[in-house]
C-alpha cells in the first residue's frame, strides 16, 4: 500500500492507492463502525470507501490533538466525512486512487477532488462551465476536467455550510499556471481553491468559510 503526501495551500493531501490484498487488510484494519458501514456498500463503493478511509486516517494519526485509538470517520447526514470535533476534512475517490484533506475547523471547511487529467469521456463542458468559461477554453480537453475537479472540491467545502446543491454553473473560475484560481460566485462565502498536477491526476482543493461582505471575486 501506498500513501503518499501532496502538499497543498489548503493542507497536505494524502494519497493512497490500493488494490488486492492490501485493500482486503485495509477493510479488515478499519474501526469496527467503519467496517459496518463497508459492509453495506455495493463492491466498487465499498473499495472507494476504504480507499477514503486509509487516505483520511493517515492524515489523522499525525494529528497531535487526536491521541488514541483512530476514530471512526462516518458520514454526515449529507454525505460528507464527519471528523472528530475541531477538524474538517474531505474524501476524494479515482479507480484505484483515494484522496483525502484534513484542517483545523477554524480555517472553514475544506474540499479535495482528484480527477484523471484527461479530457473528460462525455462532453460536460456546456453542463459545467459559464458561458465565458467555455468562451474562454476554446481546445476544452483535459482542462474541462481540471475545472470540473475544481468545482467539485469547491462543493465539498460548501456544501457544509449551504446544505443545497449547488449548480456548477454557480460558481466561475479563471484558472491560473502554477495552481493558483480566482472563485467567483454570489454564494455569501469566502472560496478559495487551487489545483496541482500529481501522477496524471488532478488534485483540486479548496476552502470556504462564510463572509458577511457582498459577493466578489479573490
Ligand atoms: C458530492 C460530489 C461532489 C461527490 O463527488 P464524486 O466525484 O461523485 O465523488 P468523489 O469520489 O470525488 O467524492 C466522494 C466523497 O465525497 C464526499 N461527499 C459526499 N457528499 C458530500 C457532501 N454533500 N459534502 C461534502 N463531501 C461530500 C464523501 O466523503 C465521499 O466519499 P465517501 O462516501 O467515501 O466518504 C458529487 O457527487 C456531487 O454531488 N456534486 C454536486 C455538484 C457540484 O459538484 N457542483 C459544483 C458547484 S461549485
Amino acid at each position: 500500500m501506498q500513501l503518499r503526501r501532496v502538499r497543498t495551500p489548503h493542507g497536505v493531501v494524502a494519497v493512497a492507492e490500493l488494490e488486492g490484498a492490501a485493500l482486503d487488510a485495509a477493510l479488515a484494519d478499519l474501526a469496527d463502525a467503519e467496517r459496518a458501514h463497508a459492509a453495506g456498500l455495493a463492491e466498487v463503493r465499498r473499495r472507494d470507501f476504504v480507499r477514503g478511509r486509509v487516505a483520511l486516517h493517515g492524515l489523522l494519526e499525525e494529528l497531535p490533538l487526536l491521541a488514541g485509538p483512530p476514530p471512526p470517520i462516518l458520514s454526515n447526514d449529507r454525505g460528507a466525512p464527519a471528523l472528530p470535533e475541531g477538524w474538517v476534512g474531505s474524501i476524494s475517490h479515482k479507480g484505484a486512487f483515494a484522496a483525502a484533506i484534513v484542517a483545523p475547523a477554524d480555517v472553514g471547511f475544506v474540499g479535495v477532488d482528484l480527477e484523471l487529467a484527461a479530457p473528460p469521456r462525455a462532453d460536460i463542458a456546456r453542463r459545467i462551465l459559464t458561458p465565458r468559461e467555455q468562451a474562454a477554453l476554446p481546445d476544452r480537453g483535459r482542462a474541462v476536467t481540471l475545472r470540473f475537479a475544481i468545482k467539485e472540491a469547491i462543493y465539498k467545502a460548501i456544501d457544509p455550510v449551504l446544505r443545497r446543491y449547488v449548480g456548477f454553473t454557480e460558481v466561475e473560475l479563471d484558472v491560473h499556471a502554477g495552481g493558483a484560481c480566482t472563485v467567483t460566485s454570489a454564494l455569501p462565502l469566502a472560496i478559495d481553491a487551487a489545483w496541482c498536477e500529481y501522477e496524471g491526476h488532478w488534485i483540486a482543493t479548496a476552502q470556504a468559510s462564510r463572509r458577511s461582505t457582498s459577493p466578489s471575486g479573490r
